[in-house]
Formats: C-alpha cells, structure tokens, sequence
C-alpha cells in the first residue's frame, strides 16, 4: 500500500473526501501524516478523530517553513511517504521537499490553470476574479507541484461552467463537489500507474 502525507491549511473537505475514498476502496492507499502550517486548520482534527499522525509546521512568514525544511523531509522519509499530496496547503513548499520528492507531488487547484494561478489566486480570491472578469469556463486543475507556483505539469482538468447569476460562493461550491469526486481518482492513477511528461503535461502510459 502507498503512503502519503496530505499537507493542508484549512478546512480539509478534500481530505475528508480523501479519507473517504480510502474507506470505500476507490484510493488504495494510506494517509500515514498530515502536515498543517498552523493548529488552527479544521483538517487537524478530522486527522486526529481518523488516527492520523499529524505535524504542525513552524507558524509565521514562509521563511519559518524553508528553515523548517529539512526537518519535514526527515519526517517524511522516516514515515516513508512515497507521495507529497497538497489540498489547500497555502505555503510555499520547501525546496527541499520538491528537490527529494518530484515528481512524486501533486496539488489541487480550482480553476483552470494557468489562468486564476500564481501567487495571489488563492480561497475566495480566485472565484471572485473568474466572476469578474466574466470568463465562461472555471473549474479545477490537478498539476505536479514544482518549484514554479502553480505551474507544474497538468495531469486533470474538469471544467465547471460559471452560470449568468453565480457568484462567488456559488461557483466555489460547485467546483468543490468536482473538486471531492476526481482528486481521489486522479491520486491513485498517479500511484499506480506509470506515466511520462511532455511539455507541460501528464500522459499515463
Ligand atoms: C480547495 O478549493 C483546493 O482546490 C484549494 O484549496 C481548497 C481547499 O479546501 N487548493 P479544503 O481545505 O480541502 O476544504
């Protein structure tokens, strides 16, 4: 069975989904940790409730996560996480986590990359810009994580329509759903079955 460590910041619906899809036998795998840049993320205590180990990143800026780098990869290594899977971590990673586990690492980003992307496009922030700028098409991303912000290569795609009288709110739960339904699907091809990347993209073979 493959380990992972799901690395959150917030609410953790997509871990929840997560822990779910292992509980029905649609993700073989094992969250064997869960690492949270802070004690305050609502996932702490549904990985705690479902016996998961956790670890709290050093709270503050980002340079307190880079120091604390080389430290995760420790713990990483010695719980023998064989993929890094981020769902709503809002820290920039290590380096040193990317250096010892790419391509081994995945994100889940909702909207379709790489518009709504980069540094700034997080939360609500991104929904809010796709009503604005009064695109047809969002929906969600799933992309190896490199050192480039929300840029590695693209692996899924799922377009959810923005409808004429959506908001913000609206559009984010909608994708959430989809968000819910595929990132555990796309996990377990990822740990199972082999691939190659061309250009910018994930093709199984
Ligand atoms: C999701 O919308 C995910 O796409 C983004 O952050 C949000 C995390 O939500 N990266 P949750 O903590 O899994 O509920």
């Amino acid at each position: 069975l493959k380990k992972i460590a799901v690395f959150i910041s917030g609410r953790g619906s997509n871990l929840a989904a997560l822990i779910d899809a292992i509980n029905t036998g649609a993700l073989q795998a094992e969250i064997a940790l869960v690492v949270s840049h802070t004690e305050k993320s609502g996932g702490l205590q549904l990985a705690r409730s479902a016996g998961i180990p956790t670890v709290i990143t050093q709270e503050g800026p980002a340079s307190a996560l880079t120091q604390n780098g080389q430290i995760l990869v420790e713990r990483l290594q010695a719980a023998e996480i064989d993929w890094i899977v981020l769902a709503g971590f809002i820290k920039k990673l290590p380096e040193s986590i990317i250096d010892f586990y790419y391509p081994r690492l995945v994100n889940i980003h909702p909207a379709l990359l790489p518009a709504f992307g980069g540094k700034g496009f997080y939360g609500m922030r991104i929904h809010q810009s796709v009503i604005e700028r009064g695109v047809f098409y969002s929906g969600l991303t799933i992309h190896l994580v490199n050192k480039d912000y929300d840029a590695g290569p693209i692996v899924f795609q799922k377009i959810v329509n923005v409808e004429e009288d959506d908001n913000a709110e609206r559009l984010a739960e909608r994708i959430l759903r989809e968000e819910h339904r595929y990132y555990a699907l796309v996990i377990q091809r990822l740990l199972y079955q082999s691939f190659i990347i061309r250009n910018k993209r994930i093709f199984f073979q």
